[in-house]
């Protein structure tokens, strides 16, 4: 189902036209590295500095654990971990909790957050290094729309394979021709952006029977 769970997640302003102007061919294949530059570069190659706070993710786990039941029998896998913040204030709140994180970055998992390393792992969203059936929670942020559609839609696939349970992913979407030309102006990286009615369409023809969410800039 459609279900905003990001909703305690600070809300940030962003200048569209500025990242717009910023935005050649050459920038974009370095950020689609998603290495050093794309975590902790400059910004026009994407955060300009990825560092922990905890006022992203603790909000947010309150929620989740709301909807989904979890305590510290869970066990959860972040896809598109990055350095690990989401599944350290996970671990924060929900003491016990069992998780696991999986990157397409090698930089951001040798820089990943020391207390949750160990959690962590190189590796493909469209090919899941998990038996089916191993995860409570699948999560997904801001991720699987970095690969090409057929991709995105096997990474679709892995989730719910490993997924005994719930899964909940966020893509890049818009609703309207002006969230359109904004996400347009917006996006560094991604590769399968579309209409929330097509993403909807799509997660029924790849059998993607999670919840979900938009990222709208
Ligand atoms: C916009 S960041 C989001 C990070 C984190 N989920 C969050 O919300 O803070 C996208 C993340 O997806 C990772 N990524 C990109 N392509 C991927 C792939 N094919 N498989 C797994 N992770 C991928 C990037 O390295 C990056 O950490």
């Amino acid at each position: 189902m459609e279900i905003d769970l990001l909703r305690s997640y600070p809300k940030t302003k962003r200048n569209t036209q500025a990242r717009s102007e910023e935005k050649t061919p050459e920038v974009r294949a370095i950020a689609r590295q998603f290495g050093e530059q794309f975590f902790d570069g400059e910004r026009q190659y994407g955060y300009g500095g990825f560092n922990y706070n905890a006022r992203f993710w603790q909000p947010v786990v309150p929620d989740l654990k709301a909807q989904y039941g979890l305590s510290a029998n869970s066990n959860v896998l972040d896809v598109g971990c990055a350095k690990g913040f989401f599944l350290y204030d996970l671990q924060q709140v929900i003491p016990g909790i069992a998780c696991k994180g999986i990157d397409i970055s090698e930089y951001a998992i040798a820089n990943a957050k020391p207390e949750v390393a160990e959690l962590m792992q190189v590796g493909c969203a469209s090919e899941l290094p998990f038996e089916d059936n191993s995860f409570d929670l699948v999560m997904s942020v801001n991720t699987i729309h970095n690969l090409e559609r057929d991709q995105c839609g096997q990474a679709l696939q892995e989730i719910t394979r490993v997924s005994r349970k719930n899964a909940f992913i966020t893509v890049d979407a818009y609703r309207n021709e002006e969230e359109e030309a904004r996400m347009y102006e917006w996006n560094l990286t991604a590769k399968t952006i579309m209409h929330v009615d097509e993403w909807k369409a799509f997660f029924k023809e790849v059998g993607y029977t999670g919840d979900y969410y938009w990222f709208i800039p």
